[in-house]
């Protein structure tokens, strides 16, 4: 065991962007001599960021693994330690272990056409794979975004999806249970959102985050249209502590979500996902 992932390194908060009224981005510097340089991490991978004197929580990276000048995580408060990171600005220092986790296949992903589903804050772990597929677009086939959200208010990164959309071999496709004025996208659920399409998504490889039940019901209806279980990948969230596979917290069956997961393979977890005790 690498006993540097067990302790917290220090770092400084140097930028921060409030998003929506919940949902905040921070930008850290890890600044401490015995950090890493350069941190590197692989898109889908977390953190453990520590808020001194209150607690840790697992946070994906969002920002491009190869620019590693800021590592930025993008937090909805709902708790106490993440009403804690919402209080904080730049100049602030926290602890930070990591990265952790298996990330997202993008080795399997070379040359495929790939679909990725969001709901809700579900797209922090994908975001990141926008930005490395935008700057590797070389390597990679078509690109489909497709995001849900519970109300038109909780997007996040509007302004981006809509630069996404004007990218060649990319179309974004966005979806609120509740709108008003001003959405253009469609008012319904995500999984509405694969019929409209222009992409054949049946030779797709899929990438998929968010709330379970949301997950579940895209994987049904994926599976209808022809992907095949072998090309879904999901990443997946339960509480943490350690992070390092030593207390249990994360058990999801056999597996350890630090270590086996977040991101799993479909057929991996099929027999678990939605069952009650997992
Ligand atoms: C691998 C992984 C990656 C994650 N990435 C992100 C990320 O990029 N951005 C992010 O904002 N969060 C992310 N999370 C979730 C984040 O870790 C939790 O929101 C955080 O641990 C909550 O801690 P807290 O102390 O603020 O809340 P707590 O005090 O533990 O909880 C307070 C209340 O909030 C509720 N609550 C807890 N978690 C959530 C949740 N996720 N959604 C809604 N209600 C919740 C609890 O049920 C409780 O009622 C990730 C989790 C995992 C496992
Ligand atoms: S968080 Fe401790 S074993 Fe995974």
């Amino acid at each position: 065991m690498n006993a540097s992932l067990q302790v917290p390194w220090q770092a400084e908060v140097v930028s921060r962007v409030q998003e929506t009224p919940s949902v905040f981005t921070l930008g850290l510097k890890l600044d401490d001599p015995a950090a890493p340089a350069p941190y590197r991490f692989a898109p889908g991978q977390f953190n453990m960021l520590y808020l001194y004197g209150v607690g840790e929580v697992p946070v994906s990276v969002v920002s491009d693994p190869e620019h590693d000048d800021e590592i930025q995580h993008t937090v909805r408060a709902v708790g106490r330690v993440t009403h804690g990171l919402e209080a904080l600005r730049p100049g602030d220092r926290i602890g930070l272990r990591g990265p952790f986790g298996r990330g997202w296949p993008l080795e399997a992903a070379a040359g495929r056409d790939l679909l990725l589903v969001t709901g809700g804050l579900g797209c922090a772990p994908v975001v990141s794979v926008i930005n490395y597929v935008m700057q590797r677009r070389e390597r990679f086939g078509r690109l489909a975004i497709v995001q849900g959200v519970k109300h038109m208010d909780d997007l996040i990164w509007r302004e981006r999806y809509e630069a996404w959309s004007g990218r060649p071999d990319t179309e974004v496709q966005l979806a609120a249970d509740v709108a008003g004025s001003g959405w253009n996208w469609h008012v319904g659920l995500v999984t509405d959102l694969f019929d409209r399409l222009t992409m054949p998504i049946d030779q797709a490889l899929v990438m998929l985050c968010g709330p379970e039940p949301m997950m579940i019901a895209a994987i049904r209806r994926l599976l209808e249209l022809g992907v095949t279980p072998e090309s879904i990948w999901l990443s997946m969230e339960r509480n943490m502590q350690c992070a390092v596979g030593l207390c249990g917290h994360c058990q999801y069956g056999k597996d350890f979500l630090c270590r086996q997961g977040p991101v799993f393979n479909y057929p991996e977890i099929s027999g678990r996902l939605g069952v009650k005790g997992f």
